[in-house]
């Protein structure tokens, strides 16, 4: 262990985290998604969660449909067509892997009810990344809470919330206190870790080209722990170890075995 970390709380998640479930190998976010990771060895997984227009927390990281479903030719809808526009029984419709590849066409968007049973059923770890359509922050954060808090109810190890909105991160602590949160960053800025406090953030997630030794000193001087994303070479996760830092979330399972690791 590194030395700046023993005086912190335990830790119980593990180092590597497969970014949506298997990165670019599988349409992100879906099972398929989770399925593959698992396969190459991941026990921790990051997805993005938001809410259809009926409240349904569903995992996709747009706010739009276009990129990763067939939302546009489907329901007619334009592109700037979100998932909140939606109630989930549409949703549920779509196809979010024909984009990916013909073997994943007709793969389902999943629910983070369907996510949580599947982590829960094979032991695995969850970092939920609170996701939401711009304006629904709070809101976004509350239902996840509340969603997250009935399924990992009596679970001896809980999911990592994180976000970059600190809305959606207060309404989370509003509805979930229990369940640990950590503040996405993708630049310092003013006050970010005095913010990441003052909502109990358990970590900082960070760009990893952010993280270097009196960051990662300062952070758990705080007594928080270092994430990174989005780590996808050699020479970037070994000086992510060499910096003691805590997490890394990477899109190449096929090159980061965790278990050799
Ligand atoms: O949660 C880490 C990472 O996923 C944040 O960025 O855009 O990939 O959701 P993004
Ligand atoms: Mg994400």
């Amino acid at each position: 262990m590194n030395r700046t970390t023993t005086n912190l709380p335990p830790w119980p998640y593990p180092r590597w985290i497969a970014h949506r479930g298997a990165g670019k190998l599988a349409p992100e976010n879906t099972l398929a998604a989770f399925r593959l990771g698992a396969h190459y060895g991941y026990r921790m997984f990051e997805c993005d969660a938001k809410l259809s227009a009926d409240g349904v927390p569903f995992l996709m990281h747009d706010a739009t449909l276009g990129r990763t479903t067939n939302g546009a030719q489907a329901l007619g809808a334009a592109a700037s067509a979100t998932g909140s526009d939606h109630p989930w029984a549409v949703l549920s419709q779509l196809d979010a892997g024909a984009w990916h590849s013909r073997s994943h066409a007709g793969e389902p968007l999943p629910t983070l009810e369907n996510l949580a049973r599947y982590c829960i059923a094979n032991g695995y770890f969850l970092n939920i990344e609170i996701k939401p359509t711009p304006g629904q922050e709070e809101v976004t954060g509350r239902v996840v809470g509340e969603y997250a808090a009935r399924l990992w109810q009596g679970q001896a190890v809980l999911p990592l919330f994180s976000s970059f909105k600190l809305e959606a991160l207060a309404g989370a602590m509003a509805t979930a206190p229990h369940i640990p949160r950590a503040l996405l960053i993708d630049a310092l800025w003013d006050g970010c870790l005095d913010k990441a406090q003052a909502l109990g953030c358990v970590a900082i997630v960070c760009n990893h080209a952010l993280w270097d030794q009196a960051l990662v000193a300062q952070v758990h001087g705080l007594g928080m722990r270092t994430l990174s994303y989005t780590v996808n070479d050699d020479w970037a996760a070994q000086r992510l170890i060499d910096l003691g830092t805590d997490g890394i979330i990477t899109d190449r399972v096929d090159l980061f075995s965790p278990a050799a690791l």
